[in-house]
């Protein structure tokens, strides 16, 4: 009997036309059509890296592959110009010189493929999938891409990347763990090496967060990895939260209230007021990062607890079924920046009704 997990991929497989749920990577200047070809007819998906191409090679690659089937094109989503410093560039180049033949000083002048020019080689190109990595495509692209049958997979290192590609209209998330190929995706260079999860972290954390399918990639080198990727991905706790969603009773602040990433637990005390507990998870590595507790009262419909002497506040506020939780910062502080928050943490958003309160003590 298939497993579950395998089944579930399986059928992911078959909406993009493919027989085996395994798909090639994408690989700048490592993608020759005949690895394609050999991966295509053996029922996997078929995989162009175009960073380095022109548009007329893009359109050549795909030619040379249609006839096996399903393949995916892949761009990089490019970086704003880089700031030029002569200095760097001159030592750099003297370094690299010592590797071969001297490198000449227009070489830093290179400029990539443009890139709207290769988007518009891909609409013609028309894979199956175009795919992105280092960021998301913008809105305009991404309807062309759709109203020509192309879906669109958007490779992510973190949850909160899973999430900005969702809310961007991708098809498909492929959680890059940080084992991959020596490749970041990281939307951000700056943070790359902040947010670096590796595969068995990522996966569950962006599958638990996310609507849409999630393709795994990373450090997966035989099948033992691949069955260990595909029970990552169950949805069990995706299922149990939301098993345990219940009504809130009209009105009332008190209870538990949970999303994916924290619980806040509001308790009535006999003065009147009502005690907050919360406690939340760091979106990008779901590592637990925020703890707070404090008092308030209720004045209209929100609820302040103050946090500290410096001003530092939560508000609560019932929006129809749900809780809306906001951080106020102390004097002084910036936001996000708050002194019960790990690095990155944030305890804001909205959380679900889950468990009634424990009576007035
Ligand atoms: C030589 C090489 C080039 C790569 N180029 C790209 C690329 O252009 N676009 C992309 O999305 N990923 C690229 N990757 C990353 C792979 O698509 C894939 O995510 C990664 O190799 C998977 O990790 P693994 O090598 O541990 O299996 C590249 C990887 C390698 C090894």
């Amino acid at each position: 009997m298939t497993h579950p997990a395998l089944a579930r991929a399986e059928a992911f497989a078959a909406t993009y036309g493919l027989r085996r749920p395994v798909l090639l990577a994408p690989m700048a200047g490592a993608c020759p059509p005949a690895l394609s070809l050999a991966v295509m007819r053996a029922g996997g998906l078929g995989a162009c890296g175009a960073l380095p191409m022109q548009p007329p090679a893009i359109l050549a690659w795909a030619e040379a592959v249609r006839e096996a089937g399903p393949f995916q094109i892949n761009l990089w989503i490019p970086d704003p110009a880089p700031v030029r410093d002569p200095a760097h560039e001159a030592r750099l180049r003297a370094f690299l010189g010592g590797f071969g033949p001297a490198v000449a000083p227009e070489a830093g002048d290179a400029m990539p493929p443009d890139f709207f020019a290769q988007c518009e080689a891909v609409i013609q190109a028309r894979p199956r999938i175009v795919s992105s990595i280092m960021g998301l495509y913008p809105p305009d692209l991404v309807a062309r891409f759709k109203a020509s049958g192309i879906a669109w997979w958007a490779t992510v290192t973190t949850v909160a990347e899973a999430l900005a590609a969702e809310a961007a209209g991708a098809d498909a998330v492929v959680a890059q763990g940080a084992e991959a190929g020596g490749h970041r995706g990281s939307f951000d260079p700056a943070r790359a090496e902040m947010a670096a999860v590796g595969l068995m972290a990522l996966l569950p954390a962006v599958v638990d967060a996310v609507t849409i399918p999630v393709v795994a990639t990373g450090g997966i080198a035989d099948a033992r990895g691949a069955a260990a990727a595909l029970l990552l991905g169950e949805i069990e706790d995706r299922i149990a939260f939301l098993r345990s969603l219940r009504v809130p009773p009209p009105g009332r602040l008190a209870g538990t209230w949970s999303n994916l990433f924290g619980t806040v637990t509001v308790t009535p005390g006999t003065d009147g007021g009502l005690a907050v507990k919360v406690d939340a998870n760091e979106p990008i590595t779901a590592r637990w990062t925020c703890g707070a507790e404090g008092k308030g009262r209720l004045a209209g419909d929100v609820l302040t607890v103050s946090l500290g002497e410096d001003g530092s506040a939560l508000t609560l506020a019932r929006e129809g079924e749900t809780l809306t939780l906001g951080a106020v910062p102390g004097k002084g502080e910036a936001e996000g920046t708050a002194d019960y928050c790990g690095l990155n943490g944030s305890v804001d958003g909205t959380y679900f009704f889950v468990t009634p309160a424990a009576p007035a003590r």
